[in-house]
């Protein structure tokens, strides 16, 4: 069953923007399959009549003379199976209880915030599941076949490309469908470590939410083997980016059916797709050496991530150690940060100039066997085993995250 049979989401609004932003939240919460129209409530009623009510409604009620006679009027043609959430432009609470009393789920003034969307959408699936436990709607409506996780960089060039890239061959190497996605357009080496052409597409990927599709991906990705593919860009350096977290949703939605595991190099700019990032992975790696610098910095973004996700599972992994001047003991570093360092790799010099020389990720072209041991413990503790559809807990979890942007 599709995700769009299982949870099916119409929604009918007036303006192109407040469509685009449907679009974007359906895709973030996983209903690629959400028919996004133009028109108000009229067209909303031909289209509940012409076929099996959705589970979801999304309503403009901008145009309409009487808003509360088209909230009845739909509730009755869908049977009370739809749950209707109204949009509207006149921001007037009586209107608001007005609307909930006649039977609208909600009532959001235009312009309409992802968050606001995304906060009605939960608050539907979430008394669907209360409701309706043999038919576990929002389980199945945001359940993901392939795993997200992310490394940042506690400074710079502390080897979370490296790291990234020896995931994903490791991983790749097991015949597991991957994919590495350097979101560092300007400064991104992941294409360029492995001596692949920068790809094309994925600024366009990013800022085009809409036209994000399988053929545009293919296009955009390099090859590095036959289960690896690499998301990297080399923009130019003249060119400001205004890249928005629903570029990002709608390119994972994208790879979901194609990848298995999805490994993001994220950029430490922290702008709006690096902090989406660090909000909705399934796990996040923070990767640093023992310096000063970057125990400071480790410890500032375990607060930062800490803040955005909890006690979401949080990796903590030193790289290059014993190879940076002024390194402080582990002990003291982890008793700095407040946590323990879960993986260590040590500065392997030889590996570094083989993997620069032959254009391969670090862990294969590493000789030590402490480096690859090491290397594949990474690999290991990151992409875990494949995750299973979401449950019901975990995929409210995730809708919580994304409300906590
Ligand atoms: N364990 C290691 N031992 C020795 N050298 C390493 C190790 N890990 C990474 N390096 C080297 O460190 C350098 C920086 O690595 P890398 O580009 O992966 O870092 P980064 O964190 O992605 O940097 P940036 O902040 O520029 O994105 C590279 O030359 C890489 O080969
Ligand atoms: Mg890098």
């Amino acid at each position: 069953m599709t995700q769009s049979a299982s949870f099916q989401m119409v929604a009918v609004a007036g303006d192109e923007d407040t469509r685009q932003m449907l679009a974007a939240v359906a895709r973030q919460v996983g209903l690629p399959g959400a028919q996004i129209s133009e028109g108000g409530a009229s067209a909303a009623l031909s289209l509940v009549r012409s076929g099996q009510p959705p589970e979801l409604l999304v309503v403009d009620l901008a145009d309409s003379p009487d808003p509360i006679l088209d909230i009845r009027a739909l509730l009755s043609a869908t049977s009370g199976a739809t749950a209707v959430i109204a949009l509207g432009v006149i921001n007037d609470v009586r209107l608001y209880r007005a609307l909930i009393d006649a039977g609208a789920r909600d009532y959001l003034v235009k312009p309409v915030t992802a968050e606001g969307i995304l906060s009605a959408l939960a608050s539907v699936l979430e008394s669907r599941n209360a409701s309706a436990s043999a038919t576990p709607v929002s389980a199945t409506a945001v359940s993901r076949s392939s795993r997200t996780v992310a490394l940042i960089g506690a400074r710079g060039g502390v080897g979370v490309t490296s790291l990234a890239l020896s995931v994903g061959w490791d991983v790749a190497g097991q015949g597991r469908k991957t994919v590495v996605l350097d979101l560092d357009l300007h400064f991104g080496s992941a294409a360029l470590s492995l001596d692949l052409e920068p790809g094309r597409g994925l600024k366009e990927i990013l800022t085009n939410p809409d036209r994000v599709d399988g053929l545009l991906i293919d296009a955009a990705a390099g090859r590095a083997g036959e289960h690896l593919r690499i998301l990297s860009a080399e923009e130019p350096l003249e060119d400001a980016l205004e890249l928005q977290p629903a570029g990002l949703a709608a390119l994972l939605d994208a790879l979901r059916p194609s990848a298995e595991l999805v490994v993001i190099d994220v950029p430490r700019t922290l702008g709006p797709m690096s902090r989406q990032v660090l909000q909705t992975a399934d796990l996040l790696a923070i990767v640093t050496d023992l310096s000063l610098p970057a125990m400071r910095d480790s410890q500032r973004l375990i607060s930062l991530v800490r803040s955005l996700r909890g006690e979401a599972p949080l990796l903590l992994i030193a790289n290059r150690v014993g190879g940076v001047g002024g390194e402080v003991s582990q002990a003291d570093f982890e008793r700095a940060v407040g946590a323990k360092i879960n993986q260590v790799v040590r500065f392997d010099r030889a590996a570094a100039i083989a993997a620069a020389e032959s254009a391969k990720p670090l862990i294969a072209a590493a000789k030590t066997p402490a480096t690859v041991a090491a290397l594949k413990a990474v690999s290991k503790s990151l992409s875990g085993e494949v995750a299973a559809p979401a449950g019901k807990a975990e995929a409210t979890s995730w809708l919580r995250r994304l409300l906590t942007s």
